[in-house]
């Protein structure tokens, strides 16, 4: 029986359902493009999650955002070399595989007090009209980790009740039939990150881009809505200027940040310095989106198919093998 020889260390994903903000780059992409360079970081794997889309949309309504998807990974400084990339489509039977052995772990209850769910039930969907894969998007997460058996899972902070789930769902596993799972563990570059939406109405998400940046919308438009972006008076604190300074440390450059820094202290000192503040993103951030479009538009959709599919076959062999485990430990090999 083939062995795969790329034990993944570093596993996120996205999905495809519109263009990327730029909190997904820093809550999910950023973590895997800083650590890629280090020597001592095992072997890296980003996927697209289109089945997970399904729980909100019709696979027709995504099936296009695929590709470009794979393309932000690689415009935001995913190295394709170092990472594999692959459509979660391409293991649809050995998730759902694995979602059985799992969903038989976590009861109902459980499922329902997830965050996540409670969101989605506050903003109108219930019992009756929720369907029952909404409920068990958080096992089919759980499969989509432990089926490459990852050790960290970069995402943002919406997302770290999914990966306490993960951990639950693996020890209880392991616990029962030996161990077959590493328990995964958050990535962020410090603690997990929430990016507030512009507007300051709950986080920055695609589905509300009137306080998005979406990274390939005309520059204009992004710059517009830093300028009117929620920040904060004078001294004060305020979560919209938390994820203003976020957003600038990130696309700035070393002068910027450091010019960030000074103008953050004259404000906590009293100052009135958001016009200045957003004058230093909005340069950073102009740069940014400039390059991200630039590298996006020189990407060609029949290289990155091939490479999705070459990846595809080594995340396929890794989920094939960690199956074999599983149905070994549980007993479930009789023939
Ligand atoms: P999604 O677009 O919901 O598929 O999210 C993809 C990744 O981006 C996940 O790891 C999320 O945690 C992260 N993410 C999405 N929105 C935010 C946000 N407002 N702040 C930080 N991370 C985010
Ligand atoms: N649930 C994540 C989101 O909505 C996407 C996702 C699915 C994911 N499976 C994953 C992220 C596995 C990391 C690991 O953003």
């Amino acid at each position: 029986m083939e062995n795969t020889d790329y034990k993944v260390q570093v596993f996120t994903g996205i999905r495809p359902s519109g263009g990327l903000t730029i909190a997904n780059a820093i809550g999910a992409v950023n973590p895997i493009v800083k650590i890629q360079e280090e020597e001592e970081v095992g072997n890296t794997m980003v996927f697209v999650a289109d089945l997970h889309a399904l729980t909100d949309a019709e696979p027709k309504e995504t099936q296009s955002n695929i590709v470009d998807v794979v393309k932000d990974y690689i415009s935001l400084g995913l190295d394709v070399n170092r990472n594999r990339i692959f459509v979660q489509s391409f293991l649809t039977q050995e998730i759902a595989e694995l979602n059985l052995y799992l969903s038989r772990l976590v009861t109902i209850a459980e499922l329902m007090r997830v965050p996540t769910l409670k969101e989605k039930i506050k903003k109108g969907q219930n019992e009756s009209n929720a369907s029952a894969l909404l409920a068990m998007y958080p096992i089919m997460m759980a499969s989509d980790i432990l089926l490459q058996k990852s050790e960290y899972v970069p995402v943002g902070e919406d997302q770290v009740a999914h990966i306490e789930i993960t951990r639950v769902l693996a020890q209880k596993f392991n616990k029962k039939y030996g161990n077959v799972f590493p328990l995964p563990k958050v990535l962020s570059l410090g603690k997990p990150v929430r990016i507030k939406s512009l507007t300051g109405n709950g986080k920055m998400s695609k589905t509300d881009p009137s306080g998005a940046i979406l990274l390939d919308d005309p520059i204009e438009i992004s710059l517009n809505k830093v300028k009117r972006a929620q920040s904060a008076f004078a001294k004060e604190k305020s979560e919209s200027l938390d994820s203003l300074v976020l957003i600038g440390e990130f696309v700035g450059n070393e002068k910027e940040r450091e010019e960030i820094l000074s103008i953050m202290k004259r404000h906590y000192d009293g100052e009135n310095v958001m016009g200045e503040l957003k004058g230093v993103i909005s340069t950073g951030l102009e740069r940014f989106l400039k390059e991200f479009q630039e590298k996006k538009a020189s990407l060609k959709e029949e290289d990155i198919l091939k490479k999705v599919k070459i990846d595809g076959d080594i995340a396929r062999e890794n989920a094939k093998e960690t199956l074999r485990d599983v149905r070994k430990a549980m007993g479930l090999e009789y023939f």
